[in-house]
């Protein structure tokens, strides 16, 4: 029987092909197994403000958060690791993860063969509108990894093809490796390939002004430019938006090469 993580490489090299990488051109991918064989991918998604990047093996685990799978077990990816990747999984929602070999991390002996890919998607009724969304953003907001914050915020990306891809915070013991909602969304939309985002449901029940942070605006500028994002706070009606009047004058980096 093939060695389980081969076959994981193997996806993780396939994975890879879906990569945002247009700055770089390095496109990484990662597959992150489940214990029932399940896996999940991750794809690199740069900015074109390169500190915002979401590496693949961030973008895999962030994304089995998101469709509420802590159990993960091993991971691949399609480059050798680096020390940024071993500190990123010492401390996972799923616990924490030794490296083996030079492109994999596990953290269980018995894997299982890697069978079929978890794609990220809610089951949703045939038509969404916002007040359909809004009750679903809620309940996805419940899986996200908030141990610091206990602030809990979820996202849904809606494509055009009506698919519902979840997203929630997750945090790490260092900070500034914590990825929102908004973000954790649209890595598992490049990392699933999906179509063009029209919408973006956000809902943070804590904050009565919740709103999406500098970094997740600039990501929504670039990567879902034409939807409409409805930001939910609990009470009242959702409030209306679109990425440009959340960055007016955003950053757009013509003159690095693909703006
Ligand atoms: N957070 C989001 O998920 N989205 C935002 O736009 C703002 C902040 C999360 C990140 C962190 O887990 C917690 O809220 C506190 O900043």
């Amino acid at each position: 029987m093939a060695d389980p993580l081969d076959i994981l490489r193997e996806k993780a090299r396939q994975a890879s092909i879906r990569a945002y990488a247009p700055y770089s051109r390095q496109a990484t991918g990662a597959a992150l197994l489940l214990s029932d064989g399940y896996w999940v991918a991750g794809v690199r998604t740069e900015s074109v403000s390169y500190s915002l990047v979401i590496p693949a093996l961030v973008a895999a685990c962030v994304t089995a958060v998101s469709v509420g799978r802590t159990d993960a077990v091993a991971v691949a990816l399609s480059r050798a690791i680096r020390p940024e990747d071993a500190s990123y999984m010492r401390e996972t929602p799923f616990g924490s993860f030794e490296q083996t070999g030079v492109d994999a991390f596990i953290r269980s002996e018995s894997l299982p063969a890697p069978e079929r890919r978890l794609d990220p998607l809610l089951a949703s009724p045939e038509a969404i509108s916002p007040e359909i969304a809004i009750p679903l953003v809620r309940l996805v907001a419940r899986r996200a990894f908030a141990h610091d914050s206990q602030f809990l915020v979820g996202c849904i990306l809606k494509t055009q093809q009506g698919e519902l891809i979840p997203g929630v915070n997750v945090e790490h013991i260092d900070w500034s490796r914590t990825l929102c909602a908004e973000r954790s969304a649209l890595a598992a939309a490049i990392g699933y390939g999906a179509d063009a985002i029209t919408d973006v449901y956000v809902s943070c029940l804590k904050d009565p002004d919740g709103a999406p942070c500098g970094a997740c605006r600039q990501l929504l500028v670039e990567l879902t430019p034409t939807a409409t994002i409805w930001l939910d706070r609990g009470s009242a009606p959702p409030e209306r938006t679109t990425p440009a009047l959340l960055l007016p004058g955003a950053f757009r980096g013509k003159g690095l090469g693909i703006s």
